[in-house]
């Protein structure tokens, strides 16, 4: 038999290649690159002699469906990222990065599960038992019947969690840690934390158990990152979070049991991580009625309506090339807006450094947002504050055009609950709800936005002139 070739796997997106090269075709990632040995792993290849195959029974698509067993923490937010709850029997992935609360969030949900009575088993392979013991202190869960284990050996957790009554719910905090002795790579290397994840995969398959497995993601390739395991998984969840602010969002980027889009929000507090049912409040900032620069935009995240504050500061400038830096927001977007204002609307900000931010830490990835952005921009550079209760969104086209965009009556309900009695909208926007004509202002392309804000301009100074 020919001995087994060693393989060289990109530890970020799991290509592999014949031999070893500083950057990866695949990701383009630079130093990524491990040498592995497949033996035992996934993808080992053809083996001994192939086994004869059993014929299984082909059915249709039409017939029975069964509505999947779902066991729902009572977290509101968690439950709503994962679709209803974790669907039993199925591998769960949650991704971040370190220390942004993944063990804290599973903590949280492992005491909350277990006080239904649920049997919850966590394992922990990068805390050993007392610091677990101190978290689950501070979130006041240390009373609870959450079982725990500080081990790394896939085959030793196999052994434990098989071990007495079925548990409901096993945590595997982190996969990163976990180690095979069937795979003879390192730990931490895509062949083991592939073989690591497919055991726990087959466990939860084959007892009905929920397998909630953590990812730490990784910039620089020392271990292999969540995405080599994306594709074995039923749901993979990403917890994100800028360090600096103390808002989280568990994002829904795969989930065979329920939609994606999906987002949960949390606030990280000394005591665990705290629900936030309104996102709203928390992106709105202060609000000052009489700043320039700064619009609401009435955004979606999946099914949900979220109003975010953007903030924009157009200043001349006193260096060569102007600046233009953005927070919360693609900064290419940002330069296609800026271009569209000066090709059609007259306005000038080739002499104006530009900054761009988004309250509270929060990153729009809407094209709905351009109708704000563009907003706060020809605010700031006017000297003109926008109007306090009114809310914007729209996709601006590069011919300038406004384009309407989906969800609107969901925007508008939404920014009405909150106090906002106004709305600039895209024209021939649908589902505009009925008996609240007047309000809503349809605007039909940057130009008439422009002309909007800079109406209001002259209104005011006539005023001000009048007084
Ligand atoms: P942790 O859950 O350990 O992150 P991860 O498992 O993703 O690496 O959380 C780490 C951070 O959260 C740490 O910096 C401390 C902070 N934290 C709080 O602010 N409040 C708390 O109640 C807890 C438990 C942690
Ligand atoms: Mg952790």
């Amino acid at each position: 038999m020919a001995k087994a070739k060693t393989q060289f796997i990109c530890q970020n997106c799991g290509t592999v290649h014949n031999r070893w090269a500083g950057k990866c075709d695949g990701c383009g990632e630079w130093n990524t690159i491990v040498e592995e040995d497949p033996m035992g792993g996934i993808g080992s290849g053809p083996g001994k002699t192939p086994k004869k195959g059993r014929p299984v029974t082909l059915t249709s698509l039409s017939g029975e469906i069964e509505e999947a067993p779902r066991i729902p923490t009572g977290m509101g937010e968690l439950d709503r990222a994962t679709g209803g709850g974790f669907v039993r029997g199925s591998a769960v992935l949650i991704g971040g990065d370190p220390g942004i609360g993944k063990s804290t969030l599973l903590m949280q949900a492992a005491a909350a599960l277990s006080r239904k009575g649920h049997r919850v088993i966590y394992v922990s392979g990068e805390e050993a038992v007392a610091q677990v013991r101190l978290r689950a202190q501070r979130l006041h869960a240390a009373d609870t019947d959450v079982l725990l284990a500080a081990e790394t050996n896939v085959e030793d957790i196999l052994a434990t969690i098989s071990e007495g009554k079925r548990p409901d719910l096993v945590i595997i905090d982190s996969i990163q840690t976990l180690w095979s002795d069937t795979a003879e790579s390192a730990p931490g290397t895509v062949t083991q934390v592939r073989t690591g994840v497919q055991a726990m995969i087959r466990f939860a398959k084959q007892t009905g158990a929920t397998m909630v497995l953590v990812g730490h993601v990784t910039k620089d390739g020392q271990i292999a990152g969540p995405r080599v395991v994306e594709h074995m998984v039923d749901a993979v969840l990403y917890f994100e979070g800028d360090r600096g602010h103390h808002y989280r969002i568990l994002r829904t980027v795969k989930n065979r049991f329920g939609p994606t889009d999906e987002i949960g929000v949390f606030e990280m507090s000394d005591k665990g991580l705290r629900e936030v049912a309104n996102p709203s409040e928390l992106f709105l900032g202060e609000r000052n009625a009489k700043s320039p620069g700064a619009a609401v935009f009435a955004g979606m995240e999946g099914t949900r309506p979220v109003l975010v504050e953007v903030q924009a500061l157009v200043a001349p400038t006193t260096l060569g090339t102007p600046r233009r830096a953005v927070v919360g927001w693609d900064s290419s977007r940002l330069a296609m807006i800026l271009a569209v204002l000066e090709a059609h609307c007259g306005v000038r900000l080739g002499q104006h450094d530009v900054y761009l931010n988004v309250a509270g830490g929060y990153r729009i990835s809407e094209p709905a947002a351009d109708m704000a952005i563009a907003s706060a921009l020809v605010s700031s550079l006017a000297g003109l504050a926008l109007p306090a209760d009114c809310v914007y969104f729209g996709e601006v086209s590069l011919s300038g055009a406004v384009r309407p965009v989906a969800h609107t009556a969901q925007r508008l309900k939404e920014a009405e609950k909150l106090g906002f009695s106004s709305a600039v909208l895209p024209a021939a926007s649908s589902e505009l709800p009925k008996g609240a004509a007047g309000k809503w202002n349809e605007v039909e392309s940057l130009p008439d936005l422009v002309a909007r804000i800079a109406g209001s301009r002259l209104k005011a100074r006539s005023e001000e002139a009048g007084d």
